[in-house]
C-alpha cells in the first residue's frame, strides 16, 4: 500500500544520529548520507519484480532469480538530493539518473523550478526521487508532479529526514506514492528547518557554510 515507510534499521539510525551532530564534518557528512541512502534504496527497491532464468555455475545448472520488468531512474532534487543518488546507484547501476532544480523562494518559502533534465525514456521507467529532506514538502510536491507530468506511473520518494507537516502535503498532493525515511522528526521552525534535523543538508553535504 502507498505511504510512509520509516526504515528504523539500527544501521540507519545510528547513521542519522552521527549526520545529526553540528560536529560532522563535511566530507563525513556526504559519506553518511550515500550510506544511509544505500540502505533505504535497498527497502525501496525490496518489490522489484524478478524472474528465472537458467545458467550454468561451476558445478551444475541452476535455476536462478534476477530482476525483470521496468527499468529504474534516480531522479534527485538539486542539490542535496544528489548526496542520495551515489549510494542508490551503487545499488542498480544500470539505473538513469535525471536532475530537477528547485529552489525555496526565502520569503515565499514556496519552490520554484529552475532545472530540469531527465531521461527520454522516463516514462518508460519506474522513478526514485530523492532529496535528504521533507521540510514543507512543497519540493518534494512540485517534484512528483513534474515526474508525474512525463507519464511515469510509479513514483517513490527517498529522503532521510521528514517531517509531519511535509508528509502531510506531500500524502495529500500524492495518495499514490510510497515515501521511505529513515525518521520523522518533531516539526519545523520559523525558518522551515526541520528540528531538531541536520541544518541545512546541501551546506553541510557541499561546505557552503
Ligand atoms: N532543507 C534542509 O536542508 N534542511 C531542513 O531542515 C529543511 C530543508
Amino acid at each position: 500500500m502507498a505511504g510512509l515507510h520509516i526504515i528504523d534499521h539500527p544501521l540507519v539510525q545510528h547513521k542519522i544520529s552521527l549526520l545529526r551532530d553540528k560536529n560532522t564534518g563535511t566530507k563525513e557528512f556526504r559519506e553518511l548520507v550515500s550510506e544511509i541512502s544505500m540502505l533505504i534504496c535497498y527497502e525501496a527497491t525490496r518489490d522489484l519484480p524478478l524472474k528465472e532464468i537458467e545458467l550454468e555455475t561451476p558445478v551444475a545448472m541452476a535455476k536462478t532469480k534476477v530482476i525483470s520488468g521496468r527499468k529504474l531512474a534516480f531522479v534527485p532534487i538539486l542539490r542535496a538530493g544528489l548526496g542520495m543518488t551515489e549510494g542508490a546507484s551503487a545499488l542498480v547501476p544500470a539505473a538513469k539518473i535525471g536532475h530537477i532544480g528547485l529552489f525555496r523562494d526565502p520569503d515565499t518559502k514556496v519552490s520554484v523550478k529552475y532545472y530540469s533534465k531527465l531521461p527520454e525514456d522516463i516514462a518508460e521507467r519506474d522513478v526514485i526521487i530523492t532529496d535528504p529532506m521533507i521540510a514543507t514538502g512543497h519540493s518534494a510536491k512540485t517534484a512528483v508532479q513534474i515526474i508525474k507530468d512525463r507519464g511515469v506511473k510509479n513514483i517513490k520518494f527517498m529522503c532521510v529526514i521528514c517531517s509531519p507537516e511535509g508528509i502531510e502535503t506531500l500524502t495529500t498532493a500524492h495518495p499514490d506514492i510510497d515515501i521511505y525515511a529513515g525518521v520523522m522528526d518533531t516539526g519545523l521552525n520559523e525558518e522551515k528547518y526541520i528540528v531538531p534535523g541536520v541544518g541545512d543538508a546541501g551546506d553541510r553535504m557541499f561546505g557552503t557554510k
